[in-house]
Order: C-alpha cells, then structure tokens, then sequence
C-alpha cells in the first residue's frame, strides 16, 4: 500500500522535474524536444537513453528500463517509493504529512527495528564471549589466523559457546519472545525441544549492511568440519543478493576502485593490509543485485576471486554481469596462492599492490580461460578457439577501433596469425553478427526473466498510444473507431483506458501519473515503452495518414479476430465488422 495519499504523490511528481534530476547521475544532452545520455542502466557507447520533459519520463531504446522521477530513484539509487517521494519532497518544497502509520505499517517497521535490535544484540554477545574464557579457542583461532585486536574489534568478530541455546537463552531473558525470535535468523524454534542456537562452536563474522547495521552473521568452524561456514538465511532484514560483505567500510574508500573477492577472511585481511576497498559477496554468486550495489559506488572493479577451477569459473560468470551493470573489470592473478588472504599472509600487501598493477583485462581473462578448453596442438582444434575467439571480438565490442585493438593484442598474446584473424572478424560482421549490448540481446540476458518475444500487433498499439499522446489531435478521428477494449489485455488495456479518459475530458495525457499507477517495476517499463514508440522515422518517407489508417486497421482487426475466437456475442461482432468496414474506406488526412 501507498504510503502517502495520491494527492501528495501527484504534487511531488508535479512540481519535480525528470530533465533536473536525471542530469544529477547522467550527462544529458538536448536533442529536438527530448534529452539523451549514456544509460545508467545497462552498458553502452552511444546515447539510447532519452528523458522526454513533456511526458516527465525516461526511456531507454537500447535495454527497454524507464518510467517516471519515482521509477528512476527506485532503480539507481535502489530507494523504495516512500524513500523516493521523501527524497524529492523538501527539494521542491513539498511537505510530507506527519501522518500516524496504518497498523499494519507500523508492526513492519516495528518488527523490522526488533530484528535489527537482536542482530545487534547477538552481535554484542557474541563479541564478549570471544572476550571471555569461553572464547578462548576462538580467540586462539583468531590469532592463528594473524587477526589484530584493532581487526576484530572494527569487524566486530566473535563466538559463539558450546551449549546450543545459550543465544536463545540470552534473547529470551532480555524479553524477547518466540514469536519474533523465530524469524531473526538466528534461533529455531522447535514445537517439542523449544529454542535453539542457529550457531553453536563457531567463531562469529557479523555481516553489516551499508549502514553499518548487523542484518547477519556468518560462522566458521575452528577446524576442520562440515559445513565450514554456516550463514544466517535471508530474513525480512537480510537479502543476500544485495548484501556484500565489507561494503561499509569499502564504501568509504578513497580508491577509486573496488576489490570484490569470494570470503570473509578474504575481506577481513585485505582491509588488515591496508586495502580498504575490498568488498565480498556472501557465498553465493555474484548476482546483477550485487553489481547494482556496486555500481552506486565505483565504475571499476578487481576481481581476486580464488585462483582454483571454482575461482575460476565464478570470475567467468562475474565478468558479464559486472560488464552489463556497466562496471568495467580486471582480474588480478594470485597464483601460486588460493585466495587474497593466503597470498596476503605469504607475500605481504606491497606484492598484492604489484598484481593490482598487473591486473588482467578482463577480456584477456577470458580468452585465455577459453584456451584452457582447446589442445592446440590439433590445427582443427586450433582453429576452433581461434574462430571462437573472432567470434567473441565481434560480439563483445561494437566499434571498429576496439576491434582492431583487441584483435591486435589478442593475436600477439595467442598467437593467432593477425591478417587471418582480422579478416575473419570482418567477414563475421558482414555476416549480420553484431555485439550484444547494441542490439536487445543483452535484456533478455541481463533480466530474469526474459522479455517474451514483442510481435507486430503489440508494436502497432503502442505506436497508436504514443501517437495520441504526442499529438491530441488525432484522437477525434479514431476514437470512433477504436476503444481500449481493442488493446491487449493486462497493462496495454488499463493504459489505454487511462490515455482515452484523458483525451475525452479534453486534456493533455499525464504520463507520468500513469506510470504511478503501476507499482510493478516491470510494468512500469512496458508503460514506458508504451510511450516512447518512435512514431517519428514514418514522418520522412511514409505518409502519415496512410500509417495511421494502417495502425487502426491491424489493431482492430486483430482485436475482431480475438472476439470471434472468444466466442463474443453476435451484435457486437457484426457492429464491430462495420466499423471496420468504415475504417476501410475511409481517408485520413493529417
Ligand atoms: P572459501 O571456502 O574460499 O573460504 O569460501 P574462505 O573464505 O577462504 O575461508 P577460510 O579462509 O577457509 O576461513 C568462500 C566463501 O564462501 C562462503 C563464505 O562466505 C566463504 O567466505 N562459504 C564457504 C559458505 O557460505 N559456506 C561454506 O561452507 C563455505
Ligand atoms: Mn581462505
């Protein structure tokens, strides 16, 4: 549910301006009625993501993101709505109404507080007990492991005891009840043995979110043992796939770069040795969540994930995602060691500075990668990794100068012959192949779930809702023969029921509000795209009337066919076969 009335929305994004606060995150550029610039959203060269100030929108052609001033905080700055509105409000001078909270408002935030509160709470216990003499193991492991007091006390590291409930215990006698302890991630709560420890004999790594506050932990075993690490599972506080551990203290580097590697203890020695920008995701794979944190913080990643197949195959899934986020990447080698902390412990923060230096470009990565896969000495073989690796020139870089470049280190790092490689790469152009961030290939790769393929029908009617909200005029010659009900159902048809109540009343359409009336981010993006259809390349060589008497006749057309397999009645079947008959004869002229 909204959190503040339509009223108070509406006036905030009325008296906001998309053009103003877009220009704050990216270089924007006016061209004709519109403004454009490099999408923050998916990585390109050129400029397909435009802001219209007369539609208070964003779109963009390349990856399809858009939606109003409120879907553009919510997905660069990863704000909720209520987080957006309260952004723009004192900006524009809007006050937001201290309004009492719903009940049920107010036991989320409620709760949510209470499960922050005991994550601090067990992270405070844990920390004392690694203090006492219960913690003795623990704080032998610590310093086994070549951990100053100043280390663990900044990452806040402790224990927990051998007893399975002590924690629960603990919780309970501060007041605490099952109800709330169930779900804080780290108690279960059995019908017939009651509370338990989630951690019991583990040394303790809290998981700080951005703001410093514990949402988790994580709990090694002092040893050998199964599993090694034990995490807490996501909670109403913790989602994985946006946390990365180390990210408080890595956000306030002065690097301009982070390092992301693969664990705690990766982090914890690296910030011990002085790089404090080093950032990891937490036993999981990098996810696009994960970069979009990232993004909000550098434009340049290391990569020192660990020098084993796992490492490997991990960077060669990381290095896409990073890319399509928009962040460029490098790999630093740590061979002959495992991971940043062996390689730390071994040779000491001046060598790793050197691999930082010598970083790979993350292409060269993998290619080289690639090659692993190939027996060289077989000329069939052979060539197979050399046409695969023309292939992924081509696919991964869309210019003519980047292909050259790469080409030429390639050739020499690989030793591929130059002029063969060249040649193949051009002929592979010609052949249709073009890199995948400029076609929309990389959405369907980049999103979840892909976008389902668009057909012609679709295109027609949101060329037809773009066209009328471009230019008012042409809504009296075809409202009598198109109504929403002609459109697609789902967001096709609420938009256009929106569009026409607009044109009847006799005012210009508010895009932007429409947007707001869907609270789905996926939506809004089709409302988007239903706004940004470009009517425009018809204007220079195709008569405009003769398009919009076509876009009718498929619209309706369609939409008669669709109400003759529905089994719609006959009166409104042959009422709506007339008007398309009319629509036949009939001459535009605009
Ligand atoms: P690693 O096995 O590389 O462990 O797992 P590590 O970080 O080098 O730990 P040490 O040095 O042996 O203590 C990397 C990360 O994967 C997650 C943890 O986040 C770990 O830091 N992981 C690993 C788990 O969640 N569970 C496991 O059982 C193992
Ligand atoms: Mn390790």
């Amino acid at each position: 549910m909204p959190y503040y009335s339509d009223e108070i929305v509406e006036e905030v994004r009325t008296r906001t301006d998309i053009v103003d606060v877009i220009s704050q995150y990216v270089n924007l550029q006016k061209k004709g009625s519109q403004y454009f610039g490099l999408c923050p959203f998916h990585n390109e060269k050129t400029g397909s993501f435009s802001v219209s100030p007369q539609k208070q929108m964003y779109y963009c052609f390349g990856c399809g993101a858009g939606g109003n001033v409120f879907s553009f905080l919510m997905n660069y700055e990863n704000m909720t709505f209520k987080e957006a509105i309260e952004e723009l409000a004192p900006k524009c001078g809007v006050t937001l109404p201290q309004r009492e909270m719903t009940y049920q408002e107010r036991q989320r935030a409620d709760r949510r507080s209470r499960l922050f509160e005991i994550n601090k709470e067990a992270a405070g216990y844990y920390y004392k007990m690694l203090r006492s003499k219960e913690g003795e193991q623990a704080m032998a492991y610590f310093t086994k492991r070549e951990l100053t007091a100043d280390t663990l006390h900044k990452f806040g590291l402790g224990c927990t005891s051998k007893y399975s409930d002590s924690l629960y215990k603990y919780l309970r006698g501060k007041g605490y009840e099952d109800e709330i302890l169930k779900d804080c991630g780290l108690i279960t709560i059995d019908e017939k043995r009651g509370g338990h420890d989630k951690f019991w004999n583990r040394a303790m790594f809290p998981i700080f979110d951005a703001n410093g506050k514990v949402v988790a932990f994580g709990g090694r075993v002092m040893g050998d043992g199964e599993p090694k690490y034990l995490n807490s599972p996501e909670t109403e506080i913790f989602n994985k796939s946006k946390t990365l551990f180390g990210l408080y203290f890595a956000r306030k580097t002065r690097r301009q770069q982070f390092i992301l590697c693969e664990g705690y203890m990766d982090v914890i020695s690296l910030h011990q040795a002085g790089f404090d920008n080093a950032v990891a995701s937490l036993g999981t794979a990098l996810t696009e969540g994960h970069a979009g944190m990232l993004k909000r913080y550098v434009k340049d990643v290391y990569l020192s994930y660990d020098s084993d197949g796992a490492g490997q195959k991990a960077a060669l899934r990381a290095i896409p995602i990073l890319k399509n986020a928009g962040i460029s990447c490098r790999v630093i080698n740590m061979s002959p060691y495992k991971d940043p902390d062996e390689f730390i412990k071994a040779l000491g923060a001046e060598e790793y500075e050197k691999r930082i230096q010598n970083a790979e470009n993350s292409f060269m990565y993998q290619v080289r990668m690639l090659e692993k896969n190939y027996d060289l000495t077989d000329p069939e073989k052979k060539s197979d990794f050399q046409k695969e690796v023309a292939r992924m020139i081509v696919t991964e870089f869309p210019t003519q100068l980047e292909r050259e470049n790469y080409t030429e280190s390639v050739a020499a790092r690989f030793n591929i012959p130059r002029e063969a490689l060249g040649k193949y790469i051009i002929e592979l152009g010609q052949s249709g192949i073009t890199a995948k961030n400029q076609n929309q290939n990389r959405d369907s790769e980049r999103r979840s779930t892909p976008k389902p393929k668009d057909d012609g029908m679709k295109m027609s009617q949101r060329l037809l809702l773009t066209w009328l909200v471009e230019d008012t005029s042409i809504y009296g010659k075809i409202q009598e023969y198109v109504t929403p009900d002609d459109f697609e159902e789902g967001v096709y048809k609420q938009v256009a029921t929106e569009v026409f109540k607009y044109l009847s009343d006799g005012s210009t359409v508010d895009t932007a509000r429409i947007v707001d009336l869907f609270m789905e981010d996926e939506d809004r993006r089709v409302v988007a795209a239903l706004f940004n259809t470009t009517v425009g390349e018809l204007t220079d060589n195709m008569d405009l009337s003769k398009a919009l008497k076509e876009t009718l006749l498929r619209i309706k057309k369609h939409s008669l066919e669709l109400a003759q397999k529905n089994g719609a009645d006959l009166k409104s079947l042959v009422e709506g076969k007339k008007k398309l008959q009319r629509l036949e004869r009939l001459e535009f002229s605009l």
